[in-house]
């Protein structure tokens, strides 16, 4: 039986066969989409390497079945920049200095514009930092992330 799942990535529409159900978006992006920017961590949902908007929210990509999301849209960090213009999220991130070795940093840029997109980001860096907290940084940039998507949010 072959199976196959229809995702519209970044605004560019792939059919992708699959040859084992239990593919995760994850594996789907970074394997067969060459879309490597998105990190797999943890692979278990415990450190948000791996976020990614699905449908608009934010999800993590190693916990989420492909052949579940058949139609869905997803954003990933490939699909934010302008050509050289960088969402504002990103140019956030580096006016604030909000990373280090940077694995983290593309879950945690899809999870902030996430956060923000939801109404749930705002001038209060508890609230930011809470509403971050599924993504883990072993660095420890937290100050200058959440400080990054206070001003984004402005
Ligand atoms: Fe998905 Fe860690 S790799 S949450
Ligand atoms: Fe290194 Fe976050 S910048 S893990």
């Amino acid at each position: 039986m072959s199976l196959s799942v229809t995702l519209t990535v970044n605004r560019v529409q792939h059919r992708v066969l699959l040859d084992d159900p239990r593919v995760t978006l994850l594996d789907l992006l970074r394997e067969r989409l060459q879309l490597t920017g998105t990190k797999k961590g943890c692979d278990r949902g415990q450190c948000g390497a791996c976020t990614i908007l699905l449908n608009g929210r934010r999800v993590n990509a190693c916990l989420a079945l492909a052949l579940s999301h058949d139609g869905a849209e997803i954003l990933t960090i490939e699909g934010l920049a302008d050509g050289a213009a960088l969402h504002p999220v990103q140019a956030a991130f580096i006016a604030h200095d909000a990373f280090q070795c940077g694995f983290c940093t593309p879950g945690q840029i899809m999870s902030a514009i996430g956060l923000i997109s939801e109404g749930q980001a705002g001038s209060d860096a508890e609230r930011v930092r809470e509403g971050m907290s599924g993504n883990l940084c072993r660095c420890g940039a937290y100050r200058g992330i959440t400080e990054a998507v206070v001003a984004a949010t402005r």
